[in-house]
């Protein structure tokens, strides 16, 4: 299981994080709960910053990819941490700047960025702006203009290789909504249409290969593909792209059929990168790019914890047991959407041998409502605090009020010390907007 130092049981035989006890945390802040450890994030943050200063001589930067988890304490965190972060709404944009993160080192992503997204950028002074169409290009271009201003841009572009958890494929693939693609030409034409742009800068490239990516080859060959397109570009254009984004993906640890990767292990990833792409330098001569990645379920994914208390428990023999809790789907849609597996414990018998096998249900009106399937407990009691692991990334930032129930608080832990970052919702924040026409009075 993924014991770590700030995730363990104690002599009560409970789950303990950050150095506060699981029981205790639920009884102070109740259930459902996001728990999320400070210091794993910042451990995370400080690893790969690390590599890129040691090995990389400082050239290049680390984004948060704030998607998998967004809430202003998380941008002052990564501020502190001296690292960027990546955007992709408008919402995610506000948070960071309300958290007063410095728009200079803010990457904004998105396939289809509204005008008013753009507007709000331009004006916020967002750093750089990684272009995904034609259409953005002329419109940012003519808002940029606008403004008198000439924006940093990267292209997203996808380079044909395709990764998931355990394998990659090399594709030619041009089916994505998102970006411009190398196989089929259009990465080389708008590259072409951006040079002429009088507002806008065209700096580099982008790539994002996938999630939950474990295989450190797939990397290697996307460096390689984007580089040979930057050698095609200064071929062809005499433009020399001066900052490569490589994206994020990182696997992370949800149940023993994933790897365990400590953060001088992540920080390995980002070696393999930095060492492939001083080499393809060399060989393509170009020089050495600004190099950035955008780690998202890595920093955050494995430092969440979700409590919960057991209430229904229902048996059906033969077929399953399921033992229901106060979350759901509206906490953690990852089942729901994904399949995804997690690994769950009793957080107050957390020293018990698991004796059977269990699939934990939400209490949403829908079968679907699972929150991990075919998970192995202590024989569960109403009452009892279960916890789900590796709960930090895409759970909150996709919980949801389906069905009006409360998206759970968040509190954050560290040496002890347990505060809310995100307070809990009230009834009262459910009708917040909801308006009665008077012809309903
Ligand atoms: N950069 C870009 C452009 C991305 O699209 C993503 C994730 C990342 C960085 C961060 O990737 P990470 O290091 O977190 O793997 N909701 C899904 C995950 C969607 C990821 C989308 N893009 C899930 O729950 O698994």
């Amino acid at each position: 299981m993924n014991f770590r130092d700030t995730l363990k049981i104690n002599r009560e035989g409970h789950l303990e994080i950050g150095g506060c006890d699981a029981v205790g945390l639920a009884k102070s802040f109740g259930t459902p709960l996001y728990v999320m450890d400070e210091k794993y994030i910042r451990d995370m943050c400080a690893a790969y910053r690390g590599v890129i200063e040691k090995e990389y001589g400082g050239r290049g930067l680390v984004l948060y990819a704030s998607k998998a988890f967004s809430c202003l304490a998380i941008y002052k965190i990564a501020k502190e941490e001296g690292i960027g972060v990546d955007v992709v709404s408008g919402g995610e944009l506000y948070t960071a700047i309300k958290a007063g993160f410095p728009a200079d080192k803010i990457y904004m992503h998105g396939n289809n960025k509204l005008r008013e997204e753009l507007e709000y950028a331009l004006d916020c002074g967002v750093g750089t702006i990684v272009v995904d169409s034609f259409n953005e290009l002329d419109l940012l271009d003519g808002l940029a203009a606008a403004r008198g201003k000439t924006q940093d841009i990267l292209f997203r572009v996808n380079p044909g290789v395709e990764a998931h958890t355990h394998h990659f494929i090399q594709t030619a693939k041009t089916d994505s909504k998102f970006g411009f693609s190398l196989a089929d030409g259009t990465a080389e034409k708008i590259t072409a249409v951006a040079l002429g742009k009088k507002n806008l800068r065209l700096r580099g490239y982008h790539c994002h290969i996938g999630s939950q990516i474990f295989e450190k080859e797939s990397f290697r060959l996307a460096v390689g593909k984007m580089m040979a397109f930057m050698a095609d570009m200064k071929a062809k254009f005499g433009f020399e792209a001066d900052r490569l984004n490589l994206g994020g993906g990182y696997g992370i640890w949800y149940t023993d059929e994933d790897k365990k990767i400590t953060p001088s292990g992540y920080a390995a990833y980002l070696e393999t990168i930095i060492s492939e792409v001083a080499l393809r330098a060399k060989e393509y001569g170009l020089k050495e790019p600004f190099l950035l990645i955008e780690p998202g379920r890595s920093i955050v994914g494995e430092a969440g914890v979700t409590l919960y208390t057991v209430g229904a428990i229902k048996d059906i023999p033969g077929v399953k047991k399921y033992v229901a809790v106060d979350g759901g789907m509206f906490d953690n849609p990852r089942y729901a959407l994904y399949q995804a597996k997690y690994t769950a414990l009793l957080a107050n018998r957390a020293a018990e041998k698991p004796e059977e096998v269990v699939s934990v249900a939400g209490k949403c009106c829908e079968s679907g409502d699972i929150v991990c399937a075919n998970v192995m407990l202590p024989k569960a009691e109403t009452g009892d605090i279960l916890a789900v692991l590796s709960t930090g990334a895409y759970n909150y930032s996709m919980a949801s009020n389906y069905n009006r129930n409360r998206i759970p608080p968040v509190v954050l832990v560290k040496d002890g010390f347990a505060e809310y970052i995100v307070k809990p919702q009230s009834y009262e924040d459910l009708v917040r907007n909801d308006v009665i026409p008077e012809r309903l009075q």
